[in-house]
């Protein structure tokens, strides 16, 4: 079933400069959308190509992992989603997607000077609280590939955009309590869709696991770290090739996740 693609609103001049001489194929603008997700969803099985970007001043009903709500605020939030469509050699290295991303973004941050880590698999961490979060959807029909993936972005631009305390399941910061200057939504937005392609052609390298890991949180440290509906305790010791997570619990033995949940620092629950 092809579902209808929204075309969005005209995009104001301040968003549409930062893109001049930028080879992106095609983006969209919406002052308000359900989620950014569902557009670029809809975009991709129409056809879009990859690189297509839906970027959103407010979403009615943002998502992120686990079936959360996600906050946005008008002019305070950045949330925007790609599209990605990997290649069939890529099937066994689709846990980068969500290391891409999350270089990505660390990689603007970096550039202004800030120090962001990622806590597994890929929430963007300032001063040990989030910042960003990262969604990564799929869709399977047939092939060792799924036909496209939706990179959903979220980043707390201003502290007014925080979700508030007893609604999130990990402590929350906003961008401009770390950048020293205005933070520029529109320009952060191009960087970041530019460093994602630096780091889009790098997956399924060991350059961009190798470069994951040294930006993990906890790592060499205890955490506590929910597998299946069991919290355990454990070293964080850092990533597999294919982006894993490698932990070494209690008694020794030793494990690569797949997926996990409320990763903490022991101590922080
Ligand atoms: C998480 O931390 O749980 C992931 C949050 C991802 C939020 C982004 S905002 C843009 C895109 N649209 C959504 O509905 N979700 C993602």
């Amino acid at each position: 079933m092809t579902m209808s693609v929204p075309p969005g609103d005209p995009p104001p001049a301040s968003w549409r400069a930062p893109w001049k001489g930028v080879p992106i194929p095609a983006w969209r603008y919406f002052r308000e959308v359900s989620s950014t997700q569902d557009v670029a969803r809809a975009w991709a099985e129409a056809g879009a190509w990859e690189g297509c970007l839906v970027v959103a001043e407010a979403q009615t009903r943002g998502r992120g992992r686990e079936g959360r709500a996600w906050w946005s605020k008008p002019g305070g939030s950045l949330t925007f989603s790609v599209i990605v469509r990997p290649r069939e050699q890529e099937g066994p290295f689709l846990g980068h997607l969500a290391g891409m991303a999350a270089l990505a973004v660390c990689q603007v941050l970096e550039e202004e000077g800030l120090h962001p880590s990622i806590k597994w698999p890929n929430d963007i961490l300032l001063a040990g609280r989030k910042a960003a979060g990262i969604l990564i959807e799929t869709s399977w029909e047939q092939g060792p590939v799924p036909a496209y993936a939706i990179v959903g972005i979220g980043l707390n631009v201003k502290t007014e955009a925080l979700p508030p305390s007893d609604q999130v399941d990990f402590p929350a910061t906003a961008l401009e309590m770390h950048w020293k200057k205005p933070v520029p939504r529109a320009r952060l937005l191009v960087r970041i869709w530019r460093a994602l392609f630096h780091w889009r052609i790098r997956v399924g390298r060991r350059t961009l696991w190798e470069r994951w890991e040294a930006r993990l949180a906890y790592r060499e440290q205890q955490v506590l770290v929910m597998v299946g509906d069991q919290t355990r305790r454990g070293q964080l010791l850092g990533l597999t090739p294919d982006g894993r997570l490698r932990v070494r619990w209690e008694l020794g033995e030793e494990d690569a996740l797949l997926t996990a949940t409320h990763l903490r620092p022991l101590g922080k629950t």
